[in-house]
């Protein structure tokens, strides 16, 4: 057992007489994983297996062979029993003699889901009730020599959930139960769990249980680092930059030494005298940076390179050092600017970089899968990748799911994404009960310390929209009984959330929630009367039955930062999960996936505005068509919405505008379903992402029709300045031939500004160039500097496609060809093809374009495979679509 006489010695001594410089180097702390396989079994005993760790029970049962794919047509209904039982995981382990005699031992989950006891040797070493907390046990006094017994009995989420808002007697905290289209389990808001495992809209109902992070033994004499973190300050009255170093030690006794800081690259490097009481302390020490040195900036995605340092991190203790270690350090200031514009009511809400102020453009992150166990590094590059690959520089975690891995966040930092990263808490209200806050506390103070050294990370918001929930009532509550709510939620967003925000990170702004009129809210208490005010804030807005292709539907906000239409993903991605029987709009399978009520209907009511629905004879190739339809739909529509929301940028009108985001619903999918995702279940990118990559585009030709006039606006998100015109081409449906050509004069165009090139009466263009009609013509238009395109080609269809006339079925043909690593597909075509759609079933990859517009016989594009293929395999599997080839 422990070496007493070692534990004697340093008690009765002051530190730096007594250790000696041989126990110091040994003293440095030792990290032994128990992660791994581990056995798992439900409460009666029936089910017994083997079960990795992290892992939790669905995969486990999945690996073994004893269910199928949960995601599998209805399987979320057949497999709801495994989240209704309780499991244990249990492993078996032994460690060294020098483990065991380290002064200290401590058992570290980096997370628990969720609810469970944890026995070591049959002595219960504590408790866990938050997936998102790290949890350190003391087990010094419980490891044994030979086989140890760790064993983790959890506990049913959807009962643990129950039993607690059974609990709470004095009042209602709603909502109860998810609108039952979404087949999920009920009370969601009294865990510390991510709140879509109990389904969400877009997502299927699995509260998992396990042990979905790394499990440890941390064993030391002296001291062990908990955490680590950097977050460079800049001064501006001195124009000198510093990094505010926070150390969290873990100390078995008080001890006094060093700390040294140093920044080579910098010529910066500074010692400290460090001082730890015995326990858990944190010491925040300040590196200036020397005035000397120039530093190279960390920048956004599209404004610079994604520059950083390395710090080395020493600690020495009597000539020995406990803690040498490496950290990266990234320099950039982020500031959220609030104040009043001129010639409109309310005030100004944008994020300024490094003093530059920053359109968001992007989406909205989700788990991207409902078993965390399965999300590989390589997921999360592909779709990060692929997000910064569609122009986006931002993304926002929601806080309806998880805070993400940490590899997430270092390919955010590395790939210039801006994370908008909110607190766990999404559409409810929630309890205030003193073990429930403790433990939010715990949550929070650990992610702020996890994450703040992510440079990527430029605001933290408390929750998604429950300001807005209590604001427009979403629950029915009686006026009378409105202040209790308002409290809970001051007391949980506010006094504690924010202020522990304040206390651990003052390096980037906190908002209460998501949408808010930021200051506004703050002024009105917290909770204002209209969190979707357009003249302060942001905002979300959804409409899916009005017209998406008029921009006079679309609130013209600060900064918008959800909205969204759905469809549906491709025919090979759903057949990893279904059938044939399944392959049809109206099919049980089909509702079932819908989580959102009347999802399917609205799709097609919208579509039906501008399109014909598919009238293929043959049920299967009309199924298709209908996938195609509504992401064409989808498409149209968040783009329509986006451009509106770039080309306000510089715009005051009617007191609305200068809009500095725009970050739709959502990025990615959690399963094979209906969702407003751009990036299906698996990767594969929908035509929608394919417009993100244009209407993201740093140099932008946006074109509308407002009062009888076709306005063409040019909008910059570069760093200088360009002399722009815009080229109108006038088409006829019926003709490849381009009819006509006019071209704006040239203007300045500043970076970092939308304003109109062109402005003329359209009929007047329409019959000066064709004598032609909104039902006969349609536009492409771009934007050239001396001659040369910036920016990619857009175009306006001025009718809805449905009324065109001389609108051809097309014919056309592809050839594929290999040219190095990727594939270059040639398209020729007998008659304009629009949303031209190429689809190569589930050879992984994605084209450089798609779902364009063709107005030329022949065009090539590029298919980037992401697994290795062939002419010969792409040639068979490829399929092209256009908007005529569905009726
Ligand atoms: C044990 O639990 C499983 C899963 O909940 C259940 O299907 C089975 O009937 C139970 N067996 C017995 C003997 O109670
Ligand atoms: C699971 O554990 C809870 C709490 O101990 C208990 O109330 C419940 O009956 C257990 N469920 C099963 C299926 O054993
Ligand atoms: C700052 O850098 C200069 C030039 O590299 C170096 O000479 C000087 O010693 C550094 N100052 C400090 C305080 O480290
Ligand atoms: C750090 O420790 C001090 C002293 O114990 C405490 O007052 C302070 O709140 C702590 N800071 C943080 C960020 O936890
Ligand atoms: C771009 O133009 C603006 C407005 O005319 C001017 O204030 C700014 O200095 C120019 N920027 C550059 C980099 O030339
Ligand atoms: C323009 O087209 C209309 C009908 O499409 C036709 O009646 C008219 O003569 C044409 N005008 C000219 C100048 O070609």
């Amino acid at each position: 057992m422990k070496a007493f006489w070692k534990g004697l010695s340093i008690l009765v001594c002051v530190w730096s007489l007594c250790i000696s410089r041989r126990q110091v180097e040994t003293s440095r702390s030792e990290s032994r994983l128990l992660s791994g396989k581990w056995g798992l079994r439900n409460s009666n005993g029936s089910l017994s297996l083997a079960a990795d760790v992290p892992g939790c029970v669905h995969s486990a049962l999945l690996r073994q062979g004893l269910i199928q794919d949960p995601y599998y047509r209805l399987n979320d209904l057949a497999y709801r029993w495994i989240s209704l039982d309780n499991w244990t995981y249990t492993t078996t382990f032994s460690v060294p003699r020098g483990t065991r005699q380290k002064q200290r031992v401590s058992l570290v989950f980096d997370g628990v889901d969720t609810v469970s006891t944890i026995s070591l040797n049959d002595v219960i070493v504590g408790t866990t009730d938050n997936m998102f907390r790290r949890y350190d046990f003391d087990v010094s006094m419980t490891l044994r020599q030979g086989d140890n017994v760790l064993v983790v009995d959890l506990v049913s989420a959807v009962g643990y959930s129950a039993r607690r808002s059974q609990a709470h007697t004095t009042y209602k905290v709603p909502p109860a139960c998810p609108p039952p289209v979404q087949k999920g389990e009920c009370h969601v808001n009294f865990i510390r769990k991510a709140q879509s495992s109990f389904s969400w809209d877009w997502g299927p109902s699995f509260p998992t249980q396990g042990i979905w992070r790394d499990v440890r033994l941390e064993s030391y004499d002296i001291l062990r680092l908990l955490y680590l973190s950097a977050a460079p300050a800049f001064d501006s009255s001195s124009s000198l930059w510093s990094v505010e170093v926070e150390l969290v030690f873990d100390t078995v006794m008080a001890v006094e030494g060093y700390v040294k800081l140093a920044l080579a690259d910098l010529a910066t490097q500074q010692t400290f005298q460090a001082s730890l009481p015995p326990g858990q302390s944190n010491n925040t020490f300040i590196l200036h940076v020397n005035k000397s040195s120039p530093v190279d900036l960390w920048w956004p995605a599209g404004y610079g390179k994604q520059n950083r340092y390395q710090m080395n991190v020493q600690m020495m203790l009597d000539g020995g050092l406990v803690l040498d270690t490496v950290t990266q350090v990234y320099f950039r200031t982020v500031e959220l600017i609030q104040k009043p514009i001129p010639g409109s009511p309310g005030m100004s809400f944008y994020f300024q970089i490094n003093g530059r102020p920053v359109f968001l453009k992007g989406s909205n992150w989700i788990p991207a899968h409902s078993f965390q166990d399965q999300v590989t590094p390589e997921t999360l590059k592909n779709l990060l990748q692929s997000a910064v690959d569609a122009n986006m520089n931002t993304l926002r975690v929601w806080g309806g799911g998880i805070y993400e891995q940490d590899q997430f966040y270092s390919i955010c930092d590395e790939l210039g994404l801006m994370i908008w990263q909110d607190f766990m808490f999404a559409c409810a209200l929630y309890p205030t009960e003193s073990d429930f806050m403790e433990t939010v506390r715990e949550e929070v103070t650990h992610q702020l310390r996890r994450l703040k050294s992510h440079p990527s990370i430029i605001v933290w918001s408390g929750n998604n929209e429950n300001e807005a929930a209590i604001a427009t009532n979403w629950f029915g509550i009686p006026q009378s009984e409105q202040p209790q709510y308002v409290k809970d939620y001051t007391s949980l967003y506010v006094d504690n959330i924010r202020s522990i925000v304040l206390r651990v990170d003052r390096t980037r702004p906190f908002l209460t929630s998501s949408p808010t009129n930021g200051a506004e809210s703050e002024k009105e208490g917290w909770v204002a009367q209209n969190p979707y005010d357009t003249h302060y804030g942001d905002t979300h807005y959804y409409n899916y039955l009005a017209d998406c292709w008029d921009w006079r539907n679309f609130p013209r906000t600060r900064l918008a930062s959800e909205y969204g239409f759905q469809s549906w993903p491709s025919l090979s991605t759903l057949m990893k999960v279904s059938v044939p029987e399944d392959w049809r709009y109206s099919s049980l399978f089909s509702s079932h996936r819908q989580h959102h009520l009347a999802g399917n209907m609205e799709m097609l009511l919208q579509a039906a505005l501008h399109f014909h629905l598919p009238q293929s004879p043959h049920p299967l190739q009309e199924y298709r068509d209908t996938l195609y339809l509504t992401q064409v739909m989808q498409a149209q529509c968040v783009k329509a919405q986006t451009e509106f929301y770039r080309r306000s940028r510089s715009e005051i009108i009617e007191g609305q505008g200068h809009t500095m985001g725009a970050l739709y619903w959502q990025l990615n999918d959690i399963w094979q379903g209906p969702s407003w995702a751009s990036i299906e279940f698996g990767g594969k990118w929908k035509m929608l992402h394919y417009f993100a990559k244009d209407f993201f585009a740093p140099v932008l030709p946006v074109g509308f029709q407002d009062q009888g006039n076709l306005l063409i606006y040019a909008v910059s998100d570069l760093n200088n300045n360009k002399t722009l015109s815009a080229v109108i081409t006038v088409y006829q449906w019926s003709s490849l031939e381009p009819v006509c050509t006019v071209t704006s004069g040239a203007a300045p165009v500043s970076g970092g500004t939308a304003l109109p090139l062109y402005k003329t009466p359209l009929k007047e263009l329409l019959a000066n160039c064709a004598n032609c009609t909104v039902q006969t013509c349609l536009l492409t238009f771009h934007l050239e500097e001396a001659g040369r395109q910036l920016g990619p080609m857009n175009h306006l269809l001025l009718s809805s496609p449905k009324e065109a006339q001389g609108l051809q079925k097309p014919d056309i043909t592809t050839k594929v060809q290999q040219d190095g690593n990727t594939f270059t597909v040639t398209i020729q075509t007998s008659a304009i093809a629009p949303f031209l759609w190429l689809d190569v079933g589930d050879i992984p990859g994605r084209f450089d374009s798609n779902g364009f517009l063709m107005v030329t016989k022949s065009r090539s594009v590029q298919f980037y495979p992401w697994a290795p293929t062939s002419v010969a395999q792409l040639s068979q599997v490829l399929t092209v679509s256009s908007l005529r080839g569905v009726y």
